[in-house]
C-alpha cells in the first residue's frame, strides 16, 4: 500500500536567535529562541512511503538529490518510521519558492513541511507541539515553524520538552521583514557547523546565560506590539551572536561591507524617525523588521544603499499544515509565489 501525504510550512526569521546546542544529535538548543514565520515564502513536501525497503530519495524543485541532504532527511525519516513502525522506503518530492541564498534557513520550512507531511502520511496522530519536537530533529530552527505567527522555543531538559508554540497568531501584530540581499552566494560555513563552534567561544556563555531574559523582554514586546523595545532587543540579540561567530574558533565573519553599510543605514533612519530595526542570521544578508506601514519606505531606502542587490519582502505567517496532494499544482509550486514581492535591480 502506497501511503503519502503533502503538507506546506513558512520560514521564520529569528528575533532572538539559537546559536549553539546542548546536545548535537537530539539538537537541544544551548538557549531559548523567539521568531516570526515569514508568509510570503513557502516550501511544500510530498511525502510518499512504499512498503518496499530501501534508500530514500530526495527531489527538491524537480531535481534529484544525492549525498549529505539526502542522507538527513532519510535520518529524519528514520526517526518517523521508528515511531510508526514501518519499514518502507520514501520518495520526498519537495518545493520551494524561498530563493537560495538570501539567507533565510530553508531547512526551517523544509523539515516543518517534511515532518507534519511525513506524520499524516504514515497516521501518526501527533499534536502541534509533538509535531514541532519531530521537526526539531531535522533541523533546530524546523520547530520554531510549526506553530503559527509569532513563535517561542522552549529549551526543555530534554527531547520530550524542547519544542515551540504560538505565542501570538500572525494576525496580532503587522511586522513586516523586508530582507536586503547583499549576497547570493552560499555561505562557506553551514549552520551545524558554526553550532559546533559556539561553545569555543569566550562569549557564548554569557550569551546564553542571558538569553532567557532577552526572550522575555522580546515576547512581552511582540504581546504590546511595542515596536521601540522590540527595536532594541533584537538588535542587541543579533549583534551578539554575531560576536559570538567572530569568537569562535575558527572565527566565523559572515559579514561583507555592504551588510555593515545596511546596520549603519539603519541606525540613521531610525534616529529620523523611520521605525526599522536590523536582525542577520548566519550569513551578510540583513533583515529589516518594520511595521507594516513603513515597509514601503524601508524598501526604498535600502534601494540606495550600494551592494544591495534586491529586496524581498513579507509579513507574518502562518503554522505547517497539511494540504490535499493536488494542492502542490494548485499553489504552482517550483515558480515564484505570486504573493512574493520581488524587486529585482
Ligand atoms: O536550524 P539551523 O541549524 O539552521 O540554525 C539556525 C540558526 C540561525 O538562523 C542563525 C538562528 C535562528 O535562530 O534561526
Amino acid at each position: 500500500m502506497i501511503r503519502q501525504a503533502t503538507a506546506q510550512a513558512h520560514p521564520n526569521i529569528a528575533f532572538i536567535k539559537y546559536w549553539g546546542n546542548r546536545d548535537e544529535r537530539l539538537r537541544l538548543p544551548a538557549n531559548p529562541s523567539f521568531s516570526m514565520n515569514l508568509g510570503a515564502l513557502r516550501t511544500i513536501a510530498r511525502v510518499t512511503f512504499l512498503e518496499e525497503e530501501g534508500p530514500d530519495a530526495l527531489v527538491l524543485n524537480g531535481v534529484s538529490v544525492e549525498g549529505p541532504a539526502r542522507d538527513r532527511v532519510e535520518a529524519f525519516l528514520d526517526h518517523v518510521r521508528r515511531m510508526a513502525g514501518h519499514r518502507g522506503r520514501a520518495v520526498v518530492e519537495s518545493q520551494t519558492d524561498i530563493p537560495t541564498g538570501v539567507g533565510l534557513a530553508s531547512s526551517a520550512a523544509a523539515f516543518a513541511a517534511l515532518a507534519v507531511a511525513a506524520a499524516a502520511a504514515l497516521d501518526l496522530p501527533l499534536s502541534e507541539r509533538e509535531l514541532s519536537i519531530l521537526a526539531r530533529l531535522g533541523s533546530g530552527s524546523a520547530c520554531r515553524s510549526v506553530p503559527p505567527g509569532f513563535v517561542e522555543w522552549v529549551v526543555g531538559e530534554r527531547h520530550e520538552d524542547s519544542y515551540a508554540y504560538s505565542v501570538a497568531p500572525p494576525e496580532h501584530w503587522a511586522l513586516w521583514d523586508v530582507i536586503a540581499v547583499v549576497s547570493e552566494q552560499p555561505k562557506a560555513v553551514g549552520s551545524s557547523e558554526g553550532h559546533r563552534r559556539a561553545a569555543t567561544s569566550p562569549l557564548h556563555p554569557f550569551r546564553v546565560a542571558t538569553a532567557p531574559e532577552r526572550v522575555a523582554r522580546c515576547r512581552e514586546a511582540v504581546l504590546r506590539r511595542d515596536f521601540d523595545a522590540l527595536a532594541e532587543i533584537v538588535e542587541t540579540d543579533a549583534i551578539w551572536m554575531h560576536a559570538v561567530m567572530m569568537t569562535s574558533r575558527p572565527p566565523l565573519f559572515y559579514w561583507e561591507p555592504a551588510t555593515i553599510a545596511v546596520l549603519l543605514a539603519v541606525r540613521r533612519w531610525r534616529e529620523e524617525g523611520l521605525p526599522v530595526a536590523f536582525t542577520l542570521d548566519a550569513g551578510p544578508n540583513v533583515h529589516l523588521l518594520c511595521p507594516a506601514e513603513a515597509a514601503d519606505a524601508v524598501a526604498r531606502r535600502l534601494e540606495g544603499v550600494p551592494g544591495v542587490r534586491r529586496v524581498l519582502r513579507s509579513g507574518p505567517g502562518g503554522g505547517a499544515q497539511r494540504v490535499s496532494n493536488g494542492g502542490t499544482d494548485r499553489v504552482g509550486i517550483g515558480r515564484i509565489h505570486p504573493e512574493i514581492q520581488v524587486e529585482q535591480r
